[in-house]
């Protein structure tokens, strides 16, 4: 088995979880889910750092002595974990006595190997980063991140000689392009490395700090912050005798933000080779999330915290966002408008109404089990063609962190099925009871759909089980081969049973509608008529702008539908067009489309068309399709968008 060792940073207690320390841990956890997926030996550890000024001046802030503040956030941390479906192998602690001892150990191995000496120094120190800033790297003589003028220090302090090991570094990270990655971040390390960076001080004089770790070698001195944190990462592991280290180690893997590179991509490799220890695998930085295009920040009161966002609109759905919003190492910008838009679309529209209308037909057309798969014919070929494709794809891009990138890969596949069944017309294969080749289309999409649940648990855990379900089997860690799974698309059962309806992914709506008008917005003043047109000689049939205008198109979503009780042709559709009652909707579409597949998609209604009885029953407006040879397509926004939105 390959190890594969994952780790978060270990997040200051210093605030409340927020936003950007759930993305980091999801992301954690659903790459340490792919890779127990695909067999590997797993190791996924997060935790909570605090020791530090920082933490010292919280905890006074908060009229507690230093122990007392950091067991209780630290506490946070802790329980908001399984509540994001994180499955953490350990939760490391900096103030747990294994960790300080194993930080002594380190300590005294590099002071032994004189790569520890005493002197004095003088520099600018950021209290906000925990480190001393050099006069270039100073912007307008401020710290870049935190924006404030750190304070000048002189004092005489343990030096680590990380110059010593800064040479061997670069040219470690010249011959490993894998090791930090994206590549951004790997040049911007590159060219940190030309500077001179000179050694690194590792310790404060317990008059100044006590809340920390003592040198092993020197008992009025506590080391300094990072050289305690970046070691939460073996001596969770039991460093140096651990059987865990030992097996997990060599798979070595850390996440981070693009605010701790410099630490993570120079200190700590660094730190590593003066103590003998192999180096980490690789180095994988994502960018910030800021929060509609501004910085999260506890005085804007704009600070996101995770479990509200996974209440509210449900842990999947925020899981699934977050990991297919942010190109991983870039910034993005975090809305729930955008969040709502991205499950409508891609998860009630795409899957979960694909799901739910196969599970409808397998029940309407073989009793709920899971039919024979006939033979494939080149319309099948195609899909087993591009879910293999999709599949190959989204395994590459995803243990490459490129999670994005692989969402879109799969549902390559997902938005290929619901093609698939437009095209195939299992209805019509129905009504001429061709049975052998329904059978076949309906096999070829509940598999499809089996697989899709498969490659979704890394994400999804909980929605991936539940479809494994209503699809009559049960995931099973230990049973998946993501290689035969691509090769071969034979793995549900016939006649296994379906369950007879599934709503994985009930529509959204933004939670406070009064911010946005949900009917459609009537025009303030009567709209004015039309300037008696000029004949155009140019185009003689064209019609003015105005009159265009005049035709009044809103976004709906098909709620139900109704056979005409007096006309085979027609079907009887109520359509939400965000007014206070539905829109009935009689259309001439029944030779094409069948009820169940109409059932929450979005169309296009002319609202504003004078209403007419059809056969018997008032039709307000009609819905705007295309019709060619072999079938009728109809028009939909091409991302789920409020109901009652205007086209225009
Ligand atoms: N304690 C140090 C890390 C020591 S690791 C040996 C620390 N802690 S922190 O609480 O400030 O966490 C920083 C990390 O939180 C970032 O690297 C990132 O993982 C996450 N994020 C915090 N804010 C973030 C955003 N706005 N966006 C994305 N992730 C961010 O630094």
């Amino acid at each position: 088995m390959k190890p594969f060792f994952i780790s978060t940073p270990i997040y200051y207690v210093n605030a409340r979880p927020h936003l950007g320390h759930g993305y980091t841990t999801i992301v954690a956890d659903s790459i340490s889910r792919f890779h127990r997926l695909k067999g590997d030996a797993t190791y996924f550890l997060t935790g909570t750092d605090e020791h530090g000024d920082k933490i010292v001046q919280a905890a006074e802030a908060a009229g507690q002595n230093p122990q007392n503040y950091v067991d209780a956030i630290s506490q946070l941390f802790k329980d908001l974990w399984p509540s994001l479906e994180i499955s953490n192998d350990s939760f490391i602690r900096t103030t747990d006595e294994a960790h300080k001892k194993c930080v002594q150990h380190v300590l005294q191995e590099v002071f032994d190997k004189d790569d520890i000496y005493f002197a004095e120094y003088g520099g600018h120190y950021c209290f906000g980063c925990e480190r001393f800033y050099t006069d270039k790297e100073l912007v307008d003589g401020k710290c870049p991140d935190h924006l404030t003028a750190p304070t000048y220090i002189q004092e005489k302090n343990y030096f680590f000689r990380m110059s010593k090991y800064l040479e061997p570094l670069r040219r470690h990270i010249e011959e490993h392009p894998e090791f930090i990655q994206p590549e951004r971040y790997r040049n911007e390390v590159l060219s940190m490395l030309k500077e001179d960076l000179g050694d690194l001080c590792i310790s404060r004089p317990k008059s100044r700090l006590t809340w920390g770790i003592e040198l092993p070698f020197d008992k009025d001195f506590v080391t300094y912050v990072w050289f305690d944190a970046l070691i939460n990462y073996i001596s969770a592991l039991d460093y140096p005798n651990g059987e865990k280290y030992l097996r997990y180690w060599p798979g070595a893997h850390h996440l981070v933000a693009k605010d701790i590179l410099k630490p993570h991509a120079i200190f700590w490799p660094t730190m590593l080779m003066a103590a003998g220890i192999p180096l980490y695998k690789g180095l994988r930085v994502h960018g910030y999330w800021t929060v509609n295009e501004t910085k999260m920040s506890k005085s804007l009161g704009n600070v996101i915290a995770p479990l509200d966002m996974a209440q509210k609109y449900g842990l999947s759905a925020f899981r699934y966002f977050l990991l297919s919003e942010m190109s991983f190492g870039q910034d993005s910008s975090f809305s729930e408008e955008a969040l709502v838009g991205r499950f409508n679309a891609d998860l009630a529209n795409d899957l979960g109404n694909l799901f739910s209308r196969t599970l409808a037909m397998t029940h309407k057309y073989f009793a709920g089990q899971v039919p024979e798969c006939g033979e494939i014919l080149e319309q099948d070929r195609e899909v087993l063609e591009i879910g293999q494709t999709s599949m190959d794809n989204f395994q590459t891009q995803f243990g490459n962190f490129q999670f994005s990138r692989a969402l879109k890969s799969l549902w390559d596949l997902i938005r290929h099925l619901n093609k698939y069944i437009d095209s195939t017309a299992p209805w019509t294969l129905y009504k001429n009871q061709d049975l052998i080749r329904l059978g076949t289309v309906i096999y070829i999409v509940l598999e499809g759909l089996r697989k899709v649940a498969v490659h979704l648990w890394p994400i999804m855990p909980t929605v991936s089980e539940v479809m494994h379900e209503q699809l009559g089997t049960k995931f099973i860690l230990e049973n998946v081969d993501l290689e035969t799974e691509m090769a071969s698309w034979y793995g549900l059962v016939p006649g296994t049973i379906v369950a007879n309806q599934s709503n994985l992914f009930p529509r959204q709506e933004l939670e406070k509608p009064e911010d946005k008008p949900k009917t459609p917005s009537k025009p303030k003043t009567a709209p004015k008529p039309p300037a008696p047109s000029q004949p155009d000689m140019a185009c003689p049939e064209c019609i003015d702008f105005e009159d265009f205008t005049k035709i009044d198109l809103r976004v709906g979503t098909v709620i139900s539908v109704e056979p005409h009780p007096q006309a085979d042709r027609l079907l009887v559709l109520k359509v939400d067009t965000g007014e206070d009652t539905l829109r009935q909707v009689v259309a001439g579409i029944a030779e094409f489309w069948s009820p169940e597949n109409l059932v929450n998609r979005q169309v296009i209604v002319v609202a504003n068309l004078k209403p007419r009885k059809l056969r018997g029953l008032v039709s307000q407006g009609m819905i705007l399709a295309v019709k060619q040879e072999g079938g009728l397509q109809l028009l939909t926004p091409s991302a789920s968008v409020l109901n009652g939105s205007k086209v225009s």
